[in-house]
């Protein structure tokens, strides 16, 4: 099989950017492009402030941009040059035609796939890293082999890619494995050798695993769908939690010491978030659904379809102990980002209960230490909606501090779990100080010590444990 010595991605996203970034890192003696058709986002890889935040990211893109790691919108010279191109473009969700909610919109893997076709001059290896729908390899080949030139070869991988943003670089230097799902014809064996030994650099050789294209395909919406799965069950567990008395904490931790079950993945919170759980899951419904497997589709749905029932439940909760209303009302919102450490927003859900607490006509002071203010504006309007962003700027601040976030307000509310909002990090003295009587605080990803913050005189609320005392009454 071939060496692969010039790599393309096409896509400088979440993934396609620390993803061939720390091919790079690892791999000297290949040459990576990493190519856009967005102009500011590869201007903002090629300067000091880098477009996404990752921990551990800019170390690594410094140590080898302008060396063996180059960020260009030239994407034709970068797919000319390479023997192996990643196509690692945004599959969102339709929002409309058939499909429109679930189904991924496939246009920008096919517009890339078509863009390989138009100008490739020699064979390649063409490595599907975007998260797709099973069978999406076959669409390509035909894409390819209908418009390539004649005497190129296009040999076509899945590689899916599981790294979770906020320990990306971690994720990426050492993963639990690697998937590389070809056709299991000469070729296909030979094409996922090739990326096998990019891989073996750094993994180990018995965590890159080959396999067919379809299971690797079908691996990558299975894993997402089962994680999610695990959050909306310890949710579901933590609605029991609160109407009886047992504590989530506790019980996610007597499951998770069957081995069978294990510790990870068990944190009961306001919900999950991300670019992937529910875009993925959706994608597994439709799926099921054309492939007429109705009740595979409804089984999947239902983790949805708790995910936000966790949210409204959420906010119901906080309505009955601010004496069912939250009328001009001030809540700090504490934590904007779907999870820690990133300043990604997709689908947080911060989002869903700001709009929550702007229904019920609560005033809203949003601080998050990393997400740019422009971004919350632009998740909180509701787009096409004239005037709705003057109408918001009354009801919303975003403040520089959870102390000035906290200054006045009734409540403080934690949706995302950042080391900095810790009671070991934050002075909730000084927090208590400012706010109105009775200060409540909800903590939505339990990361507080409920005790010591009721000796400061907090009403402490937490998803997944009630005020019931330990009585038999
Ligand atoms: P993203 O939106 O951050 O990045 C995609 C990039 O592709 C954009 O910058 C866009 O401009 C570019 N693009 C689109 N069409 C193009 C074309 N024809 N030519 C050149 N550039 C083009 O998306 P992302 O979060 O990096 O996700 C990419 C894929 O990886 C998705 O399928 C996603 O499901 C999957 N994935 C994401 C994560 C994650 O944590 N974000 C993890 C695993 C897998
Ligand atoms: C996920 C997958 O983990 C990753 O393998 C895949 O490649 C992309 O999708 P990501 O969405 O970046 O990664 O973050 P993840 O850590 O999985 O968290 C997703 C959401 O679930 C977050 O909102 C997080 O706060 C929430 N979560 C996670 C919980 O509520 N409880 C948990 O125990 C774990």
């Amino acid at each position: 099989h071939k060496k692969v010595s010039k790599i393309c991605c096409i896509g400088a996203g979440y993934v396609g950017g620390p993803t061939c970034a720390v091919i790079a890192y690892k791999c000297p003696d290949v040459v990576v492009t990493i190519v856009d058709l967005n102009q500011a986002r590869i201007d903002a890889w090629n300067s000091d402030n880098l477009p996404i935040y990752e921990p551990g990211l800019d170390e690594v893109v410094k140590a080898v941009r302008g060396k063996n790691l180059f960020f260009s919108t030239d994407v034709d010279t970068a797919i000319k040059e390479a023997d192996l191109i990643f196509v690692s473009v945004n599959t969102p969700t339709k929002k409309s035609g058939v499909g429109k909610g679930f189904a991924a919109d496939l246009g920008y893997v096919e517009s890339a796939t078509r863009h390989i076709a138009k100008v490739a001059e020699s064979d390649k290896i063409v490595v599907e890293k975007s998260t797709v729908p099973c069978r999406t390899a076959q669409s390509m080949r035909k894409i390819l082999e209908s418009n390539g030139k004649p005497g190129a070869r296009f040999d076509i991988l899945s590689n899916p890619e599981f790294l979770a943003e906020g320990t990306a670089i971690r994720d990426l230097f050492a993963p639990d494995r690697v998937l590389i799902g070809s056709l299991d014809t000469v070729y296909g064996r030979a094409a996922a050798a090739s990326l096998a030994d990019v891989y073996a650099n750094w993994v180990p050789r018995k965590q890159v695993i080959t396999m067919n294209l379809w299971s690797s395909e079908l691996s990558k919406l299975a894993a997402n769908a089962l994680l999610a799965q695990r959050i909306s069950s310890i949710n579901a567990l933590s609605a029991i939690c609160e109407a009886t008395g047992a504590d989530i904490d506790e019980v996610s931790y007597a499951v998770g010491l069957d081995s069978r079950i294990g510790p990870k993945f068990l944190k009961a919170s306001v919900g999950f978030g991300g670019s992937c759980f529910q875009k993925d899951i959706l994608n597994l419904v439709y799926l099921s659904e054309s492939l007429h497997l109705p009740d595979v589709a409804e089984y999947w749905r239902q983790v949805v379809e708790m995910n936000e029932s966790q949210k409204r439940r959420f906010t119901q909760h906080i309505i009955s102990s601010l004496f069912n209303t939250l009328t001009g009302k001030r809540l700090a919102v504490l934590g904007f980002a779907f999870k820690k450490d990133t300043g990604d927003t997709r689908e947080s859900a911060a989002i869903t209960l700001i709009k929550y607490f702007r229904q019920e006509q609560a005033k809203i002071a949003i601080y998050d230490p990393k997400v740019e203010e422009s971004q919350i504006w632009y998740d909180l309007a509701e787009p096409g909606v004239v005037d709705d962003l003057t109408a918001l700027k009354k009801q919303v601040t975003i403040t520089s501090s959870a102390y000035e976030a906290a200054q006045g307000a009734d409540a403080i509310v934690i949706c995302t779990e950042w080391d900095e909002f810790r009671d070991t990090k934050l002075d909730y003295e000084k927090l208590y100080a400012t706010m109105n009587k009775p200060a409540f605080i909800f903590d939505g990803r339990l990361i507080l010590n409920q005790k010591k913050l009721e000796k400061i005189g907090f009403k402490v609320e937490c998803i997944g444990r009630s005020r019931l005392e330990e009585s038999f009454e």
